[in-house]
């Protein structure tokens, strides 16, 4: 039996679009050997995002492309991964034991970002990435309740830093474990800027993957002391149907194209209505609409999730739906736009650390 060439492997691999990547894995730069031996074939994968979960079906879909287009093959996949970090704006010093600041933004209030933070960085964790919670959400900090953590204090063993609380898995901070639950939030600017400041500072991470920051809503103070005070990798940004029908979403996107930190995608949120009494979905604001703006601003469309009354629930009673109902659809779904942004991110971390020389185009 001939021997399969290995032009006609890369070939074969070329022909496979990654789904998460959206693009085949060669050209990702992932594959890092190709070996052959007669008729059987071994491509061994690095890839730069979490897959603990997801290793079986993209070996699996990587078996079938080479297999279809080399019937004589004997192909076997195996997969390993490393998370690098993104070399970002190189003044800003890196948090310690943070490998990636990821921002979970909009520019409404109330479209679904503290759920969104939770669930990636839930989704993230269960594909075997070290993930950690920040709730930058001074005014209304909904992590403790989401995450499951409420009424739990952090410990500081040296009295200075704080270390952050634990639960499924992921670190979780917040400025709600410093504040009592009922007090009021009026807070000016200034100080606004310094509790966070104060939190990304004190807070001592277990050597994380991700740092995923729950924001408030809009373009504000938050918002710009964490792109100001730190490397942030990349954002997701929140939308619903509606935001989208309005110019809130792009404002939400131009906000962090201005301050250099590049949107990783577009997260629709509520798009569809499933209804609790015959599962009936319905796209009860026209459809598309995430898409559309994906592509006019030119990012990537991470995900659209139903507005689900149990996720609602579920997330409100600090059991997110990627915990309550692991192997559920809502669950796949989160999966699925947690997989998609740290594609991304792997993808910028990738082209950062390419052997050309960059071409930095100033403003
Ligand atoms: N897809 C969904 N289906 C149904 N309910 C949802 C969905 N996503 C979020 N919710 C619910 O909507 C409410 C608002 O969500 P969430 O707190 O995540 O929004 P937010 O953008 O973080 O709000 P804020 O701007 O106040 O921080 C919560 O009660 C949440 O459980
Ligand atoms: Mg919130």
């Amino acid at each position: 039996m001939a021997k399969v060439s290995r032009a006609a492997i890369e070939q074969a691999i070329q022909r496979w679009t990654e789904p998460y990547l959206g693009m085949d894995l060669l050209t990702a730069g992932t594959v890092e050997t190709i070996t052959t031996e007669g008729r059987r074939v071994r491509i061994l994968l690095r890839l730069g995002f979490p897959v603990e979960r997801y290793q079986v079906q993209l070996r699996a879909a990587l078996v079938d492309a080479v297999t279809a287009a080399l019937p004589e093959a004997e192909v076997a996949v195996e997969v390993g991964w490393r998370v690098t970090s993104r070399a970002v704006q190189a003044k800003l010093k890196p948090l310690a034991n943070v490998r990636n600041i990821i921002a979970v933004a909009s520019a409404k209030g109330g479209v679904g970002k503290s759920t969104v933070a939770a669930n990636l960085a839930l989704a993230l964790a269960d594909e075997g990435a070290r993930v950690g919670v920040l709730d930058a959400d001074i005014y209304g900090p909904s992590q403790p309740r989401m995450m499951g953590v409420a009424g739990r204090r952090p410990e500081s063993p040296d009295g200075k830093s704080i270390t952050p609380l634990e639960n499924y898995g992921v670190q979780v901070m917040s400025i709600g474990f410093l504040i009592e639950e009922e007090a009021p939030m009026v807070w000016r600017g200034p100080m606004v800027s310094q509790a966070l400041t104060q939190l990304l500072n004190d807070t001592r991470w277990q050597d994380l993957d991700y740092l995923i920051v729950d924001l408030p809503p809009g373009t504000g103070d938050i918002q710009l002391t964490l792109a100001q005070r730190v490397p942030v990798s990349g954002a997701v940004v929140v939308t619903t149907p509606q935001e989208i029908a309005t110019l809130d979403a792009r404002k939400g996107i131009r906000m962090f194209q201005k301050v250099r930190v590049p949107v990783l995608g577009v997260l629709e949120n509520m798009s569809i209505h499933i209804c609790s009494q015959c599962g009936h979905a319905e796209h009860i604001f026209g459809e598309g609409g995430g898409k559309r703006l994906a592509e006019a601003e030119n990012v990537a469309l991470i995900g659209a999730l139903p507005l689900d009354g149990r996720i609602r629930e579920q997330a409100d009673n600090g059991r997110p739906s990627v915990v309550a109902e692991p192997e559920g659809r809502v669950a796949g779904l989160y999966r699925q736009a947690a997989l998609r942004t740290a594609a991304q991110l792997s993808r910028l971390a990738a082209a950062a650390s390419s052997p050309f020389p960059r071409i930095v185009v100033e403003e």
